[in-house]
């Protein structure tokens, strides 16, 4: 294979699929994952070449490597250039009050799934040798708001996953980064928009109702996806080399401010904001 190939999961839409475009427009091959395959319409008859529909839900651990030996076969000697673990989810509500079920999904599709998946892909990875992996994480995997407790837990994972292959991987070419996107405006916050309404009951709901309030303000303020390719294409044009990066209005906070002040100082300001 001659032209540059990447795998990305989550493409149906938002980041995953506005980092698919920008690859496939740049004549990259792109191996794009979708649950459901009339999610990858507009991409596959845009770039009938280029993009090739993949059928996967990340939590499925039976069929990845069989999926992901077909896909290593394709690649040949030319191997993989770019992972993007992309796919994710955002479960939102007080910890106390969030099932088993959604707590173990947050943690399968937002944090072993990507461990699963650049597993089965390293061997493509490190046989091209100059590949990058690039993890979506979040500002929530650098500073943690309430009610949106698990979704931050499986974001700063990704961060501590994102910084172990990094260092494992220095002696193969693969490098790795993350990102941390503040508000992009994608459906992730449709998914997401009445996520609280079942908490109405909860001896958190007046907090909670405050949160869901700040959450409609931050969405409105949101980015576009292209802040964030933007970025993707400086790594692959190895302009950008830091191994994280924030996307977001108030980089000064997640990049430095939050590691000055102190916990007690900040949780002084949410009970502010959100207690009184
Ligand atoms: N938008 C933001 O404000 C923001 C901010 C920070 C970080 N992020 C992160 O950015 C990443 C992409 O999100 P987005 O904002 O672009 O939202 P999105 O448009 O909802 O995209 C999420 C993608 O993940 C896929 N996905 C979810 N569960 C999956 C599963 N079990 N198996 C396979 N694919 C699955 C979705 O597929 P389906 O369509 O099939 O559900 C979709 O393609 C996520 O990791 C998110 O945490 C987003």
């Amino acid at each position: 294979m001659n032209e540059k190939t990447a795998f990305i999961t989550g493409t149906s839409s938002g980041i995953g699929a506005a980092t698919a475009d920008f690859l496939c427009a740049s004549g990259w091959k792109v191996y794009g994952t979708v649950r459901n395959l009339d999610d990858s319409k507009d991409l596959t008859s845009k770039y009938s070449n280029q993009f090739q529909a993949i059928v996967y839900d990340v939590r499925d651990v039976d069929t990845l490597s069989t999926l992901s030996k077909k896909i290593i076969d394709q690649l040949g000697d030319h191997g993989l250039d770019l992972l993007v673990n992309n796919a994710g989810i955002a479960v939102a509500g007080p910890l106390e009050e969030i099932s088993n079920e959604d707590f173990e999904m947050q943690l399968d599709v937002n944090v072993k799934s990507v461990f699963r998946i650049t597993n089965a892909f390293l061997p493509a990875l490190i046989k091209n040798g100059q590949s990058n992996i690039i993890n979506i994480g979040s500002i929530s995997g650098l500073f943690t708001s309430p009610f949106l407790g698990a979704y931050a837990i499986s974001k700063y994972a990704l961060e501590s996953m994102s910084d172990a292959y990094r260092r494992e991987l220095l002696p193969f070419g693969v490098d790795v980064f993350c990102l941390e996107p503040g508000p992009i405006k994608t459906p992730i916050w449709k998914k997401t928009a009445n996520a609280f309404d079942k908490f109405s009951n909860s001896r958190y709901a007046p907090y909670v109702t405050k949160i869901a309030n700040l959450s409609l303000k931050s969405i409105k303020k949101a980015k576009p996806v292209e802040e964030v390719v933007v970025v993707i294409d400086q790594i692959i044009q190895k302009k950008a080399l830091k191994p994280r990066y924030v996307i977001a209005a108030n980089k000064l906070f997640y990049n430095f401010f939050r590691y000055i002040l102190s916990d007690r100082f900040i949780d002084r300001q949410i009970k502010k904001k959100i207690y009184s």
